[in-house]
């Protein structure tokens, strides 16, 4: 059992640090937000996350899991403290380490204030600080320097990289059942408190070098979004030349070397961590000397992907302007209410610069979706989207639309049409029921 601390209670260190306490370890976990620590305290979760808020209530039960509003509290009770702070795009697309730098500083602070506190006693302070958050390669220095900077002598630390491949909606599933544990380490010393933390974990553990461990997690996001953005290259073949873009994942996805996982075309990757990695990373490179051109022509596929609902919708509507939009899904993807990055929302800006009337409606999204447009209506269910709507758009392959009411949906709309963003319905169904369908490189049989 170890005594960990983790700074920053967001999707990465809120489930670090309840799996960790679950894996028996001793936990504390600070943010600064004192209303999110007031709510987690009670069990009020700040964002969905399937199966998280029942390990919190567990191990706060149990007496594993703390949380605080001191991260001063967190560096003296703790010998392993995790950087899980933000890591946002600045406005020009590299990453913003501010708030690592602002974290690495408190920490230091912190520990020079325990060392004044036991002077007298002669035993060594020892922490560990480890970034988990989502860092450039360099970070690990920056931090090193930092520390060495603000402790006084007599402070040994070790500096690490552990970066996580959570997914949201997945993401406890992912920490307690990773493909993979990557951890970027100086010495033995660090190497020993990882083999520790992680041994209750059935997975590969890599240990090599911090640039290394920062580099993997880099290259890792940018690779399944080069992959993404492949297949809806492909798509956009389709679009042109006909094919069916989902039976061409399938027959690539039986070649192991390809696999058939994030192959599926649609209007494109959100989310907070692919568009910001692929473009720190372009920015990285490019402070090194090299043109990432191969990124840059993922981003600029990905941003095209979207801008085919408005062309599609087009084609079905003619003139946008005061039809009557219905828009189901809202977050960037199921099991989550994160619309950070989401396409949704910039095609519902689009739609609405258009002058169309927007009605939209999602399981978990809609309380976040309102921050950014407090100005369209938003229904309690599928069918109250449908009532009257010239067009149904799918942008979030939520389950529960899979088994709507096809009939009952075609009756309450004033035409027919749907536009499947995420290829995910079964539009054979769909149209033997008389709708007209879209899908995203998909061609269905074009009506005559
Ligand atoms: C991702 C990485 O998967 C995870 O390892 C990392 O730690 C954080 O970023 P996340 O962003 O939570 O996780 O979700 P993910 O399931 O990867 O989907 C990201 C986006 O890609 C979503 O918008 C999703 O709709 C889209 N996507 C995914 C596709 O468009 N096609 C696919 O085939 C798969």
């Amino acid at each position: 059992m170890k005594k960990i601390g983790i700074i920053g209670a967001g999707h990465v260190g809120l489930v670090t640090g309840a799996c960790f306490a679950k894996l028996g370890n001793k936990v504390i976990c600070a943010d600064n937000d004192e209303r999110k620590i007031k709510n987690l305290k009670n069990f009020i979760m700040p964002f969905y996350e399937p199966g998280l808020e029942k390990i919190v209530k567990e191990e706060v039960q149990n007496k594993n899991l703390f949380f605080t509003t001191s991260l001063k509290e967190v560096v003296e009770k703790a010998e392993i403290i995790f950087i899980a702070v933000g890591t946002p795009s600045t406005p020009d697309g590299r990453a913003d380490l501010s708030y690592v730098e602002q974290v690495t500083i408190e920490i230091a602070k912190s520990i020079s204030a325990i060392k004044t506190k036991i002077k007298k006693q002669k035993s060594k302070i020892y922490r560990l600080i480890v970034e988990k958050s989502t860092v450039p390669v360099l970070t690990g220095e920056w931090v090193r320097k930092t520390l060495e900077l603000l402790t006084p002598t007599g402070v040994e630390f070790d500096i690490a990289a552990n970066p996580e491949f959570l997914r949201e909606g997945t993401a406890v599933n992912d920490f307690l059942k990773p493909d993979r544990i990557i951890v970027g380490i100086e010495n033995k010393r660090a190497e020993k408190f990882f083999r520790e933390i992680y041994s209750p974990i059935k997975a590969p553990i890599i240990f090599t070098d911090i640039r290394s461990a920062e580099l993997i997690k880099h290259a890792s996001n940018s690779f399944l979004a080069l992959k993404i953005s492949y297949i809806n290259a492909i798509s956009q073949i389709c679009e042109k030349i006909g094919g069916n873009i989902t039976k061409i994942a399938e027959g690539m996805g039986y070649d192991k070397r390809i696999g058939r996982e994030f192959l599926n075309a649609g209007i494109g990757y959100g989310g907070s961590c692919f568009p910001k990695d692929v473009s720190a990373f372009i920015h990285l490179a490019e402070e090194i000397g090299i043109s990432f051109n191969l990124l840059k022509e993922v981003q600029k596929i990905n941003n095209q992907q979207r801008l085919l609902v408005i062309k599609k919708a087009r084609e079905l509507l003619w003139n946008l302007k005061n039809k009557e939009i219905g828009i189901l899904g809202l977050s960037f993807k199921p099991e989550t209410d994160d619309i950070r990055e989401s396409p949704a929302i910039e095609i519902i800006k689009l739609l609405k610069e258009e002058g169309a009337i927007i009605k939209c409606y999602d399981p978990k999204a809609i309380q976040n979706t309102k921050k950014i447009f407090p100005d369209i209506s938003y229904c309690e269910n599928s069918y109250k989207v449908a009532e009257n709507a010239n067009l149904l758009v799918f942008l979030t392959e939520w389950k529960e639309f899979k088994t709507l009411n096809f009939r009952k949906i075609k009756y309450l709309m004033k035409t027919p049409y749907i536009i499947d963003g995420r290829n995910f319905l079964d539009y054979e169904k769909i149209q033997k029921i008389g709708f007209i369908y879209r899908g995203i490189g998909i061609n269905p049989v074009r009506e005559k």
